[in-house]
């Protein structure tokens, strides 16, 4: 961890705020009241500064949706490099845990800057193609449908998290790098410490748990792929294989400028594997969140099933599983007026962005018919433009298209307590306790 093109760098050092930057001495997203509901205090926010520096966070903050676009389409200014970087500093017994020798993941492609991302995606494109993912959607339904199933037998109230939201997501990404099922609950654990680690504030103890975690998932991710070398299968990591096999790229030649390296392939598995299902869990709640206190859309999508995708855009917008995504300015620029130098740290505020009024009519409603729906920010925006968001969308679409069916009466169960994971990107209920009759 730490030089060049590691997958996760150490934080820099506590940054200050650029010349002339409006500063918030106290806001920071890891905030109870933020933590529990975004909205309101992002919207007050935007409304006294577009740009601003959040002194807990050491990050300049954007909240208008088209700086954060101008940022997301300027990529030699903006960086990606430091997405998957802790937000804070980590303890030396954390440190030294990934500073095993063999903890070498390096960035391929939401950090990997031109023309190496370039380079890479071409390949990574390949796996998720809309040719990809309609074979995918048969398979997906009937797994959607087997778990449904299990908790429509088990009664209601039930548990949705447990019961669909978290394994579809996981189950359909590890089918698809090709992961034995009998794995499935040890990766699960894996991938969901990685949130801490690069989003979150955990304590001295926990960071040495998660990176033990990562280590230990860096091996296994290893392990798999060398299986594969050996033994190829109808799946992406095999094909990531042959095209290394085809062009080694960077292994032959450390200037190629087409290929992939052996490193690279199994770091594409060990990042696709977190970034493949932790959000699309949050997403399938979300929906749901959003759909089923408001009776009057949860009818509108149960006589009309053909809007299940716009509900899906509708909760990427209105109540994303992903609120916040960073960058780093690469060179002195401009950005809506505020100087910033290079090295700027910037967290896009999606929350603020997504709700914004010259934008969306009426941010604060949430309408599955609504026409813009779409141009949500939540998926990113050029280059680094979320390579699983086709995958994401099907698979909320599908959840609901069969909810929607088999389960009219679905309600949330009342006086829930909603818990949020403590981090400054990444949003949905820890558990939902749903019901019908
Ligand atoms: C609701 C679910 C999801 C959300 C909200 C989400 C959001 C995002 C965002 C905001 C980015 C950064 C975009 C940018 O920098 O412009 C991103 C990148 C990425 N996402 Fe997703 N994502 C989701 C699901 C998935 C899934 C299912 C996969 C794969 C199976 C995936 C794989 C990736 C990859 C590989 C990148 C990096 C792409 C690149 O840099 O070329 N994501 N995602």
């Amino acid at each position: 961890m730490g030089d060049g093109n590691a997958y996760h760098q150490a934080p820099e050092t506590k940054a200050a705020a650029p010349t002339g930057c409006p500063v918030h001495a106290t806001w920071s997203p890891l905030g109870a009241d933020y933590l529990a509901d975004p909205y309101p205090q992002a919207r007050q926010l935007a409304a006294e500064h577009s740009i601003f520096w959040s002194e807990p966070l050491g990050h300049v903050v954007v909240t208008d949706l088209a700086d954060i676009e101008h940022v997301f389409t300027n990529p030699d200014i903006y960086a990606s490099t430091n997405v998957q970087d802790p937000i804070y500093p980590l303890c030396p017994a954390a440190t030294d845990v990934l500073g095993a020798d063999d903890f070498d993941p390096v960035a391929v492609m939401s950090n990997r800057s031109e023309p190496d991302h370039a380079r890479i995606r071409v390949f990574t494109r390949k796996g998720f193609s809309n040719r990809r993912l309609k074979t995918l959607e048969a398979y997906m339904r009937t797994r959607a449908t087997v778990l449904l199933d299990a908790m429509i037998e088990s009664g209601s109230p039930a548990e949705y998290v447990g019961a669909l939201a978290f394994p579809l997501p996981a189950e359909i990404v590890f089918r698809l790098l090709g992961f034995p099922e009998s794995d499935d609950t040890m990766i699960k654990q894996w991938c969901v410490n990685r949130r801490a680690f690069s989003w979150g504030q955990p304590t001295e103890v926990e960071q040495v748990e998660i990176a033990q975690g990562m280590l230990d998932y860096w091996r296994y991710c290893r392990a798999f792929v060398a299986e594969r070398r050996e033994n190829r299968a109808d799946d992406f990591t095999s094909e990531l294989l042959d095209a290394w096999e085809a062009d080694p790229g960077p292994d032959r030649d450390p200037e190629a400028t087409t290929g992939i390296s052996y490193r690279e392939v199994e770091s594409v598995v060990y990042g696709i594997s977190f970034a493949g299902h932790d959000p699309v869990t949050s997403l399938l709640c979300n929906t749901l969140l959003c759909l089923l206190p408001r009776r009057d859309q949860w009818q509108a999508l149960i006589d009309d099933p053909s809007l299940a995708l716009n509900a899906v855009h509708e909760t990427s917008r209105f109540e994303s599983s992903q609120i916040s995504w960073r960058r780093i300015t690469t060179q002195d620029t401009t950005l809506g007026g505020q100087d910033l130098p290079a090295g700027t740290r910037l967290f896009l505020n999606f929350a603020s962005a997504n709700r914004q009024a010259d934008v969306f009519e009426n941010p604060d409603v949430f309408d599955i018919h609504r026409p813009e729906a779409a141009q949500n920010i939540s998926f990113g925006k050029g280059i680094h433009f979320c390579l699983g968001a086709g995958l994401a969308r099907m698979e909320a679409r599908i959840a609901l298209e069969l909810l929607a069916e088999r389960l009219p009466s679905l309600r949330l169960v009342d006086d829930q307590d909603y818990t949020y994971f403590p981090n400054i990107t990444f949003r949905g209920p820890e558990e939902l306790h749903l019901a019908w009759e």
